[in-house]
């Protein structure tokens, strides 16, 4: 049986991301589940801020499509994204919305979204951990219609999580994100 795809994508372009060196947890943690795992950076997926008449002149961008296209391939997708003033950060909010707005051949826009299941995690140095991005980021995936895995993360005090091999040293945010990640495993395979 072909193996799931998973791919990750953190929400963060900065270097020393909390967010990033979450990703990367994660991604260590699907190999484990024998899963194929991709990680890409929203800096390969340049996008303008969206704006109705740039679609109406020149159309969707490219690299929304192909970050469209990427998505379709796999059977998951794995959101790691920091919170900005309780919610989502504009690199992924609108990397969002321009793929909600492509259409391939054949299709309705957003369709990949209501064929791809999503799991959403957090890292922030504060006590809630980016609780209310996820809350936020929940809302406007669900409203796109993606099926997003009831188990999430919200890895709080972010900067001291890690061991010096940069594992995560506790054992309750690794169990929280081991289970969020089998169940994103669970129902891309059920949704295959
Ligand atoms: C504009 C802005 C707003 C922020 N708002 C929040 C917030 O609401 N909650 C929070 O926990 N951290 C907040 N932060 C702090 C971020 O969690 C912190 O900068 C984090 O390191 C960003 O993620 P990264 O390390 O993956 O880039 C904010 C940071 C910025 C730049």
């Amino acid at each position: 049986m072909p193996a799931i795809k998973i791919l990750v994508i953190p929400g963060s372009l900065r270097t020393g991301s909390l967010n990033a060196r979450l990703a990367a947890v994660a991604v260590a943690e699907l190999a484990r589940l024998d899963v194929d795992v991709t990680k890409i950076s929203l800096g390969d997926f340049p996008l303008p801020i969206y704006d109705g008449d740039l679609e109406s002149a020149s159309g969707v961008p490219k690299p929304a499509i192909s970050l469209k296209r990427m998505i379709s391939a796999h059977h998951g997708v794995l959101i790691v994204t920091p919170e900005y003033n309780a919610s989502l950060p504009p690199l992924l909010k609108n990397a969002i919305d321009w793929v909600s707005r492509v259409q391939d051949t054949g299709e309705t826009p957003g369709k990949v979204y209501r064929e791809t299941p999503f799991a959403i995690a957090a890292a922030s140095n504060g006590k809630l951990g980016g609780t209310r991005c996820l809350q936020a980021l929940r809302l406007v995936l669900s409203s796109c219609r993606a099926m997003v895995v009831p188990n999430q993360l919200a890895l709080s005090f972010a900067d001291e999580a890690y061991d010096d091999m940069e594992r995560l040293k506790h054992a309750g945010d690794l169990a929280a994100l081991q289970a969020m990640l089998r169940q994103l495993v669970d129902v891309a395979q059920q949704m295959k």
